[in-house]
């Protein structure tokens, strides 16, 4: 690693915002330490505020603002039109409900690739409006550039090799990745570029778990991995593939935690049928008026010959 990229394994101070208090929140160094020590990192995805609060008060340790948003929120076919603008949007709802996790937001397709001022413009954003703690982007040694310029603006980068669906045209679907030899190599070097550019983790997504633990193994910094296996120092998983809300697919290598497609669909139904038949709203949905007050209301309208104000003065015939 080089020096500009050796996060320090001691606790160091960290913000002392009323949301952040000092000691709490998770950081670069807090993982640094779950890795030394052996202690597997949890991350999941979040897009929205509810959902960010539920798991930050859950404990996890990590919350990724995936551009996996662009497929199981936004309904895009994949993660390319996924705009910086969008992901904005969802890091601020995201950052809105955390006090303790770390935030982690991806960068979205073209906001890197370009230049390398785009990229330290738009990963700044990403903290500085998105509210977000590091960001994530995707590729190898072709992005060491980006990465270091990112860095050396105070910002910390997580890496993403193997299938990384913003290259999915180029990698031809959504494939496992580093099967052959050579093919596993080019992510083992990748991983190691990486390291030594200054990333402060890297996510191994959809590799065999062998390559993974072999990263794992060589890598000083946390690798997180999706679909590669138990032997990496973390897992994270696109949330909406646990609770079972995406409908169109699930990858073979999720564990469903629940059914809430199932559950919100039934729970719909059940809505409908209900107004349908006029069973909702039942009277402890609705609000009532004190009695005596309903008479004199009745009383007084009945008095006045049925006659109320509207907005403009001119009196209104009830009946
Ligand atoms: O966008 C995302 O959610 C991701 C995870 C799959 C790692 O990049």
């Amino acid at each position: 690693m080089t020096e500009q990229a050796s996060y320090s394994k001691e606790k160091i101070a960290v913000s002392t915002s009323p949301k952040h208090p000092a000691g709490n929140k998770v950081n670069v160094q807090t993982l640094q330490a779950k890795k030394l020590h052996g202690e597997p990192i949890t991350f999941l995805t979040a897009y929205d505020y509810p959902t960010a609060v539920a798991l930050d008060r859950s404990g996890i340790d990590g919350i990724l603002v995936g551009d996996s948003l662009g497929m199981v929120v936004l309904g895009y076919e994949n993660t390319l039109p996924v705009t910086m603008q969008e992901m904005l949007h969802h890091c601020r709802a995201v950052s809105r409900g955390v006090s303790r996790a770390h935030l982690v937001g991806d960068m979205p397709f073209m906001s890197y690739q370009a230049s390398v001022a785009d990229a330290l413009r738009n990963a700044g954003s990403i903290l500085q409006k998105g509210g977000m703690d590091a960001v994530k982007l995707e590729g190898g040694r072709e992005r060491v550039p980006a990465i270091r310029a990112i860095i050396s603006a105070g910002i910390p980068v997580m890496g993403h090799l193997g299938l990384t669906p913003q290259s999915v045209h180029q990698l031809g679907g959504w494939k496992i990745q580093g099967k052959s030899t050579q093919a596993a190599k080019i992510i083992v070097e990748d991983s190691l570029i990486l390291e030594d550019a200054g990333c402060y983790a890297i996510v191994l997504e959809s590799i065999p778990a062998e390559v993974a633990r072999l990263i794992a193994s060589r890598l000083s910094i946390p690798v997180i991995g999706i679909g590669a296996g138990a032997d990496c120092d973390g897992q994270v998983l696109v949330t909406h593939d646990v609770l079972g809300l995406f409908d169109r697919f699930t990858p073979s290598f999720v564990k469903k935690y629940a059914d809430l497609f199932s559950e919100m669909e039934r729970a719909f139904k059940e809505y409908i049928s209900d107004v349908k038949e006029r069973k909702f709203p039942a009277s402890e949905h609705a609000h009532s008026m004190d009695a005596q007050a309903l008479r004199d209301l009745m009383r007084e309208i009945e008095l006045q010959g049925f006659e109320i104000e509207s907005d403009d003065n001119q009196p209104t015939r009830l009946h």
